[in-house]
């Protein structure tokens, strides 16, 4: 797909009113910028060389809207500048593959092939893999009266549980974690200084990661078992697909589980601890997690952007966006929209209906939601449950990320209980 290039677009789009996404201060409480950009100029040409979206009723009309394609690698690689692409053969060969990077109708063959390994079946495995995960990680720290939610529990948790899923053996399982951590800290990268660094570590973390899945693919074709690397190999032998193309389809799952959900729970916690009122609704009425979890991913998500690209040309709001030109979609934006949302930045774990955008709507819709949701309703029940006294470490400092528009987490949250 042949995108717009950054100049081409600047000089159609002089003299605009600009908004820094990337100054320190939005990238640690983007909100009051997301609404001032929503106020003034919602279908945003930014100097960053993409339009940006800020309202609910767009973000949610883009996401649907089959004249915006998925497949954004050649925008991935006109944001690298000067680095060689042979340096990142095995990332491209990866990403470009995957289902998230698909319009119909390949798309459309992919999801479905992949919904086999969601069966109500498997579904049902998984609470347990879940609890036990969540209380082995807990033990670790329970005696010693503080932990980094990050480093000691979110981080490791989705990859752990994700990995217990595919299948994949018990020794493998910190590689597995460190590769999507690899391939996701270059996928937010580029205009990082350390770009060549970030390049060649989610180089090499691809062409393990591929070689690791393809030698499991092998073995369940042998031996098939439960887990969701025979339940996809079973699929493409029996619909007749190449599982050649297989590895991509995995490492694609095992990183939207692990990224996305690693930084869900410290911004979930850190809501809650910031607004001790809600906490201690919780904790007194542990049923309202359902909606709770709902209303941290609407409150602080931790995908607030995607992107696509535009296919043919077309108006938003007011402005005439040309074929060819990049459209980050606000999710983040979209889900503090008043004109969705009543009092849109008050955490009220309570919020029904709460249709936000945090999973994005339409045909590239979170096929992991179930298991998100599980994840994230027993990580808070077994959190609060365990640690009763949870609060914010007073000698220690938080560590928002503050690099990446497309990852919104944190990078340490030390907290005492
Ligand atoms: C809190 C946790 C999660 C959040 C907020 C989240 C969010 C999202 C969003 C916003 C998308 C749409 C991306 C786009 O339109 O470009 C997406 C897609 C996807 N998610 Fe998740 N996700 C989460 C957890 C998971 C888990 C646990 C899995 C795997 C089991 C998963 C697998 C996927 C996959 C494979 C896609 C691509 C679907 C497609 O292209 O059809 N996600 N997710």
């Amino acid at each position: 797909m042949q995108v717009n290039t950054q100049q081409e677009n600047m000089t159609a789009f002089a003299n605009q009113q600009t908004y820094d996404l990337f100054a320190p201060e939005a990238l640690l409480n983007p909100y009051p910028l997301y609404k001032q950009m929503r106020e003034e100029d919602p279908v945003h040409y930014s100097e960053l060389g993409y339009w940006v979206l800020t309202r609910y009723k767009d973000v949610e009309a883009a996401l649907r809207d089959e004249r915006l394609s998925a497949d954004r690698t050649a925008l991935f690689l006109n944001q690298l500048g000067d680095l060689d692409v042979n340096l990142i053969q095995n990332f491209i060969r990866v990403n470009s593959k995957s289902m998230i990077e698909k319009n119909p109708l390949d798309h459309t063959r992919l999801r479905k092939l992949a919904n086999q390994g969601f069966t109500t079946r498997a579904i049902e495995s998984w609470r347990s893999i879940i609890q036990n995960t969540t209380d082995r990680l807990l033990d670790n720290v329970q005696n010693h009266g503080s932990m980094d939610i990050v480093s000691d529990l979110s981080v490791i948790l989705p990859g752990l549980i994700i990995a217990e899923i595919f299948g994949v053996p018990e020794a493998q399982r910190a590689n597995l974690i460190e590769w999507a951590i690899d391939m996701g800290t270059f996928w937010g990268a580029p205009g990082s200084s350390n770009i060549e660094e970030y390049a060649r570590k989610a180089d090499l973390a691809a062409a393990q990661f591929s070689e690791l899945i393809s030698q499991l693919i092998e073995e369940r074709r042998k031996q098939p078992g439960t887990d969701m690397i025979s339940l996809l190999t079973i699929a493409y032998e029996e619909q007749g697909f190449n599982l050649e193309d297989l590895p991509s389809q995995c490492i694609n799952i095992l990183n939207a589980a692990h990224l996305t959900t690693a930084d869900l729970i410290p911004n979930g916690v850190n809501a809650l601890l910031r607004h001790p009122e809600q906490l201690q609704k919780l904790q007194e009425n542990p049923a309202l997690i359902n909606s709770a979890v709902e209303e941290i991913i609407r409150f602080d998500t931790p995908a607030p952007f995607v992107f696509r690209i535009a296919k043919q040309d077309l108006t938003i709001g007011s402005k005439d966006i040309p074929a060819g030109s990049v459209i980050a979609l606000g999710l983040g934006a979209a889900n503090h929209d008043p004109e969705k949302f009543d009092s849109p930045d008050a955490f009220n774990i309570t919020r029904l209906p709460n249709e936000h955008l945090g999973f994005g709507p339409g045909i590239h819709f979170c096929l992991g939601v179930v298991l998100a949701r599980m994840e994230l309703t027993v990580c808070f029940t077994t959190l609060l449950r365990r640690l009763p006294n949870l609060r914010f470490d007073p000698d220690k400092q938080a560590i928002p990320r503050h690099t990446s528009l497309v990852f919104k987490g944190y990078d340490s949250l030390p907290v005492k209980f």
